[in-house]
């Protein structure tokens, strides 16, 4: 495609800030230390998680970049650069996570197959773009549509990066159409990061960041849209990226019987603290995040410094100075909620955390009863160690 090609080999690779954590260098996967995490509400694009399956695609000449949209619609269009710019501007404050966020975790279990991930595949970004729904808009699918006037009811996003899962091929997803058509589910097809124009490694010049959902389906370097009458039959829907029970293995696996995963379960983290940590006896803060998928607010955030014995609340903040309360009209709704809370360490212990969403949802108390052969959504209380001794804080 003019304007937009995907290199085959990693000669050209974007640069990355030294502090991030490499799990995997190519693809070029990486997220920040814990504690770099939530030292702010909004991630810096610096430290945001990155996620990649193939080279980082190159971007010749922005104006000839067009993406264009197909499949089941009377007027297939393309759109470039300058069409989208013109389309009303929203910006939306999302967390977008890795379906794979703490799979390191779930590993030390039983053995699970995918790019090993602390607590950080995940952040917090203001994003600027177009809304899926006025695109869609513009080829004759009006808002809040289930089903297209001729027949289509998903939307897929393809890609051009050049992923070994798809044989080459490009990475690709889908989401239902009434989702994509609702201006409230805020899909958008982002143009910017925080204020600046996306960079390579998030998409540039072009991604689709679908809120509340898993980060697998915000495809990055948008190069068609196409109304489609079944999901995207593309790997990382169908044999990728779907919660199978802990009694199902490699050798007994049948991923029809799955639905692809779509929203993130209510997870939380303690980010102010390693896996295991020397500490003075004293007082210490346990800080983190907690979120939840759907747009679903954070109802509660519980922390025990006696491995789930007691529990005290934390409190939770988005803004600074303004108190977190889900649902208000001061808070955003898709993005998660940094937590804190005092503890008085005087021997060693587990500090463990979890969080509570709107819906009462709960996270598992242990990871053996959400185990998975993929090991996704370990979204189980979060423990770390202190040990009396000399501080590493
Ligand atoms: N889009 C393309 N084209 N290629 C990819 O490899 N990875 C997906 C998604 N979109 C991916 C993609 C996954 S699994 C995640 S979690 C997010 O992008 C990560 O986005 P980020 O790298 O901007 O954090």
């Amino acid at each position: 495609m003019p304007g937009l090609r995907a290199p085959s080999d990693y000669a050209q690779e974007p640069p990355r800030h030294p502090a991030l954590i490499v799990n995997s260098k190519e693809p070029f996967n990486a997220e920040p230390r814990r504690s770099d995490l939530v030292s702010s509400y909004v991630t810096p694009v610096e430290f945001f998680y990155k996620r990649n399956h193939g080279p980082i695609p190159i971007v010749d000449d922005v104006d000839k970049y067009s993406v264009s949209i197909t499949g089941l619609i009377g007027n297939p269009k393309e759109l470039f650069m300058k069409d989208i710019w013109n389309l009303p501007k929203y910006t939306v404050t999302a967390t977008l996570q890795c379906a794979g966020n703490r799979r390191t975790a779930m590993s030390r279990i039983r053995k699970v197959k995918g790019v090993g991930w602390d607590a950080a595949a995940i952040g917090n970004a203001v994003w600027s773009g177009a809304k899926l729904a006025d695109v869609l808009e513009l080829v004759g699918i009006p808002k809040c549509s289930h089903v297209a006037p001729s027949g289509g009811k998903h939307v897929e996003f393809v890609s051009i990066d050049k992923c070994k899962e798809e044989n080459g091929g490009p990475y690709k997803a889908s989401i239902p159409l009434s989702q994509a058509t609702n201006p409230e589910a805020d899909v958008l097809l982002a143009y910017e990061m925080n204020g600046e124009t996306l960079n390579r490694d998030h998409g540039y010049p072009l991604r689709v960041i679908v809120p509340g959902v898993i980060g697998a389906r915000s495809v990055k370097w948008l190069d068609s849209i196409n109304i489609i009458a079944e999901e995207c039959q593309g790997f990382f829907m169908q044999k990728d990226y779907k919660m199978f029970p802990p009694s199902v293995d490699w050798d007994n696996i049948n991923w029809s019987t799955r639905r692809p995963q779509m929203d993130f379960p209510v997870q939380c983290a303690i980010c102010s603290l390693d896996d295991v940590n020397m500490v003075k006896p004293g007082k210490i803060t346990i800080k983190g995040y907690a979120v939840s998928g759907g747009g679903r607010g954070i109802e509660r955030v519980d922390v025990s410094i006696n491995g789930g014995k007691t529990w005290v609340e934390a409190s939770k903040s988005q803004k600074p100075g303004i108190p977190y309360i889900s649902d208000s009209e001061n808070s955003d709704k898709w993005a998660w909620v940094l937590f804190e809370a005092e503890a008085d360490i005087r021997q060693s212990t587990e500090i463990v955390a979890k969080a509570v969403d709107i819906a009462g949802n709960v996270q598992p108390e242990n990871v053996e009863v959400i185990w998975n052969l993929r090991g996704i959504l370990n979204t189980s209380w979060h423990r770390v160690h202190v040990r009396i001794g000399h501080s590493n804080l």
